[in-house]
């Protein structure tokens, strides 16, 4: 659960924007200014139930009376979507975090490809309004399982980018459909890509853009969820806290975070699974076990930080900068 600093909202609007996926308009309680974003910013929001989930703005970041979200409510999920969905209407009250920012627009960029899976429309829609605002280059492809389930459909059509905007769909021809590979076939100079969806689709495009040989300082992606499975081969170990030299044991099938709740040491947690790096706490010795998809290739290769809400450790002892 998280204990960050977080602010009450109002449902102004709640539409049902395409199948399965709601909007939601959130306003100041006051009518007053809401705290500034950029494009491709998220919020946490405190969920009916006690779950927090991390949704991304997708009004025009300009805005300040207002945040707008979009949920699609995932049978498979933990329940946080389904009571958004189910037991959140327009006039209930939400708590939410501040706007951050861990998916921004990289300055100086020549073009911008943006590639949105699903409900991860929601930053690259931002993303392709900001661009079409300061006049940036960029090509923005969506895919979808239909055009039913196709949110901002209208909203992006009746945009002067929609030309720009290049749709797919699972169950259309295969003339529409969305070739990863020769899109990102040759990497260019100064070309950036964002790409936001569900993690096979995510897969499927960082995977083809490596394969590439884009690099990664071009590559820009958030992860909106994850599946943190345990596998036979986790182990129990052994945290050491370098502030006092004190050691907390992580049962095998314990997180690194309930150990240390248990143990009477809070480390600030959102998601959960790896996905939003609230957790994030730097490692002084030790290899860490990474199991998040918050931290680039590179940097869970210099293991000195972590997300303890899900990594574990390669090593017997751990030794954590707390
Ligand atoms: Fe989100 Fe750990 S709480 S990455």
């Amino acid at each position: 659960m998280s204990n960050a600093q977080t602010f009450t909202v109002r449902v102004a609007r709640k539409v049902i924007e395409a199948e399965d996926i709601a909007t939601f308009e959130l306003v100041d309680v006051n009518g007053g200014t809401l705290p500034a974003f950029s494009a491709g910013a998220h919020v946490d929001v405190h969920a009916p139930g006690g779950l927090t989930r991390q949704y991304s703005l997708c009004n025009d970041s300009a805005e300040t009376h207002r945040y707008q979200i979009a949920v699609l409510n995932d049978r498979a999920s933990r329940g946080g979507s389904r009571a958004m969905h189910e037991r959140v209407k327009e006039g209930s009250l939400l708590e939410i975090s501040p706007p951050k920012n861990h998916f921004p627009l990289a300055h100086g960029a020549t073009k911008s490809l943006l590639m949105a899976g699903g409900i991860g429309v929601t930053p690259i829609l931002c993303m392709a309004e900001r661009l079409a605002v300061v006049g940036s280059d960029f090509e923005m492809h969506y895919s979808t399982r239909s055009p039913a389930r196709t949110a901002f459909y209208d909203r992006i059509q009746g945009s002067d980018f929609a030309s720009r905007v290049h749709f797919h769909h699972d169950d259309g021809d295969t003339t529409q459909a969305l070739n990863i590979n020769e899109l990102l076939r040759a990497p260019q100079d100064n070309c950036h890509l964002y790409v936001c969806g569900p993690k096979g689709f995510m897969d499927a495009v960082l995977g083809a853009a490596r394969a590439n040989a884009w690099p990664e300082s071009q590559l820009h992606y958030e992860f909106f969820s994850a599946d943190v499975t345990a596998s036979e081969s986790d182990l129990g170990f052994d945290i050491k806290l370098a502030s006092s030299g004190r050691m907390i044991k992580v049962a095998k099938d314990q997180t690194v975070t309930q150990a240390l709740s248990a143990a009477g040491v809070e480390v600030q947690t959102s998601c959960e699974q790896g996905v939003c790096g609230t957790c994030l706490t730097r490692i002084l010795e030790g290899v860490p076990d990474h199991k998040d998809m918050y931290l680039t290739p590179e940097e869970q290769a210099a293991n000195d930080q972590f997300t303890p809400c899900c990594s574990r450790s390669k090593t017997a002892v751990l030794v954590l900068d707390l």
